[in-house]
This record gives structure tokens, sequence and C-alpha cells, in this order.
């Protein structure tokens, strides 16, 4: 039995959750930076990190209250300590070890990418959602702003990086094209939003060739599509593109090779490693066609978390901490961020 507390500033979310035994969400609340950061076409770390002291009293506080919890009712107190932005990740393990400290809490540092892996375990209503048991191996695709990496799990809390992106993460090449496309930010929404009326056969973004097996890679279909714009007419002052390009098409057709590519290496992995199952994480995942293709396309079943867990929220860090909480493992005070924090090598 467990009752975590979890906090998570790693990005541009201010997000505290009270989580009992990993899987049941007795509070869950997430104060979203994005329209702040919408008005500069991304993330502004600066920013970031003053709005998470600025918001982060009332999150936690609140997700203490809708928990209807106590101080006194919890066995440990979890942050996320990497990877993240340096100054928004200070945010969060401050407050944890300040709150740790002062109530006579155990601390634990969580990876972020492990919680969105333990998304999946979380009992949540959705029409994608993993079942109570799941039988290892299993292969997770974490597809983020930030990352984009296959993982595969023997066992609780053991992971095996078999591949990740050579460069850009997926996430950011949606936000990338989506502001060459003049589209605003998050990206990937509105990608996914203006492809639906465009044909995604309409232009060739190949798939490029890369050393690696089940590595990724994104730069090469980016410089693809601003080629693609450019050869409508100049990009102008400003970014403007040209009147004629056809931005509902370019970016289905844009999509559709990042899902390809996806989904074929993702499937490749499942089949190699025998996995009983596929869980898709990350904000990437909240994409349809990605979940969709996956699914159609895959030997096994393919899980993801509902929307609101796909992005970026603490109770995915109070999932993850409830393993290691049984596991016995705690953090000391000298817990520090570890902005380029892995999952595995
Ligand atoms: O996991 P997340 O909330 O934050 C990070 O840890 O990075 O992921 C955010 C990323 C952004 O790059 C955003 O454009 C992308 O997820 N994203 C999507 C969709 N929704 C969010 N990408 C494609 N399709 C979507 N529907
Ligand atoms: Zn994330």
């Amino acid at each position: 039995m467990s009752k975590i507390l979890a906090i998570e500033t790693s990005c541009d979310e201010t997000a505290a959750a009270v989580i009992q035994d990993g899987r049941q969400i007795l509070s869950n609340v997430v104060a979203t930076q994005i329209e702040m950061h919408a008005k500069y076409g991304g993330v502004f770390p600066e920013m970031a990190s003053r709005m998470h002291v600025e918001t982060i009293v009332p999150v936690v506080r609140e997700a203490i209250e809708k928990a209807r919890s106590n101080w006194n009712d919890l066995d440990a107190i979890a942050v996320t300590y990497g990877p993240g932005l340096p100054g928004s990740l200070l945010v969060g393990v401050n407050m944890a070890k300040g709150l740790a400290l002062g109530r006579g809490l155990p601390l634990m540092g969580i990876n972020h990418l492990e919680g969105h892996i333990y998304s999946h375990w979380l009992r949540v209503q959705g029409d994608g959602t993993a079942p109570d048991e799941l039988t290892f191996p299993l292969l997770f695709l974490i597809v983020s702003g930030g990352h984009t990496e296959l993982i595969l799990m023997r066992d609780h809390l053991t992971y095996e990086k078999l591949g990740a992106t050579a460069d850009d993460a997926s996430g950011e090449a949606f936000d990338k094209v989506a502001r060459l496309l003049q589209l605003g930010y998050p990206g990937g929404p509105q990608i996914e939003k203006i492809a639906v009326e465009g044909n995604p056969h309409a232009f060739k973004f190949a798939r490029p060739k890369i050393d690696g097996e089940f590595a990724f890679s994104f730069s090469g279909i980016k410089t693809a599509v601003l080629r693609t714009v450019q050869g409508y007419g100049p990009i102008g002052p400003g970014g403007s593109i040209a009147a004629g390009v056809p931005i509902n098409d370019v970016a289905a057709s844009f999509q559709h090779s990042v899902v390809d590519q996806l989904v074929s290496k993702t499937i490749a992995a499942a089949e190699k490693y025998g996995a009983t199952a596929i869980l898709l994480s990350g904000g990437v995942s909240a994409n349809k066609l990605l979940r969709y293709v996956m699914k159609s396309k895959a030997p096994v079943p393919v899980y993801w978390p509902p929307l609101w867990l796909c992005t970026d929220n603490a109770a995915m860090i109070g999932a993850a901490a409830h393993w290691r909480f049984l596991a016995g493992q705690r953090a000391t005070w000298d817990l520090d961020i570890e902005p380029n924090l892995k999952l595995a090598e």
C-alpha cells in the first residue's frame, strides 16, 4: 500500500497529484503554461520556471485538498528530477524537498520518462487504456516534445533502450513544421487538425536511411517540408509563406511520413523481442493517426492513455513512484536535478 504526493515541473506544466498504490488517482492538478508560451511560438525556459514558482504552492495545495488527504496519510513525496529544463526542474525538486523535510516524509526522485511509461498502470476510463494485468516483456514507444524512444521492459523498473531519435524528437518535428506553416504552438494538435482536410500522399517525404535497426530520424523530413514550401515561393519576413502552399496537403503528408516511420520500427521491435503489447506514451501519442495505424498493423494489442494522461502530468510520476516505493527506494537529501537524465543507455 502506498499513498504518494507527486510533483512534476520538468517543462511547461506545473502539476501535482495524489496517487494510491500506483493505480488510483485521488487527485490530479495540472496548471498549463501553453497559452503563455504560444505567444512566443514555443517554451521560453526563463518564463517557464518563473511561472512554476508562482503556481506550485496553490497547485500542491489543491492536489492535497482534492484528494481529501492530509499530510499524515501520505507515505512519501515524489518529484521529477530529470530530464527537463533545469530552471523548471529546480522548482519542483526544491518544493518536494522542503515539504518532505517539513512534514517528515520520505523523498523520492523519479525520471520523467519512467512517469510516461507508468501512466499505463493508472486505472482510468478511455478507449485505448491498458488492462489491469500486463504481461512482460512490454514495448513502449515514448514520443514527446523532447523524446522519441523505444523501450523494452522485461520487468518492473527494468528498461532496455532499443532505439531513439538520431536528431529531432517527433513532437519537436511537429512543432517545427507547424511553426513553418504558421499554425501556432503546440504544433502537433494543429497539424493533426488541418491534416484531416489534406491528402497524405500529395507529397512524398521519404523515410530516412539511418544507422541503427530501431533508430529514428525526423530532421530530414522537416527539411524536405521546408524545401517543398519554398518551392511555392520564398519565405517572407516574419516567416510568411507563399499564398499557394497547400498547407493541408503538406501537413497530411508530413504526418503520414512521421507516423509511417514510428509504426514500422515499433512493430519490427515488437516482433523481434516478442512483446506482448505495444504501449504509447508522451504528448505525440495523442495523435489519432499514430494510434489507429499502429493498432491496425500491430500483431499485438496497442494501448494509449487518455489525452489528459498523454501530456505532462504528476499522476504518472506518482504511479512510477509507487513501484520504487515498494522496492524500498528513497532519495537522499542531496537529490539534485539531472536535466539530461536517461532511462537506459
Ligand atoms: O509529453 P509532452 O506533453 O511534453 C514533453 O515531455 O515534451 O509532449 C508535448 C509534445 C509537443 O511537441 C506536441 O506538439 C506534441 O507532444 N503533441 C502532438 C499531439 N498533441 C501533442 N503531436 C502530434 N499529434 C498530436 N495530437
Ligand atoms: Zn513528457
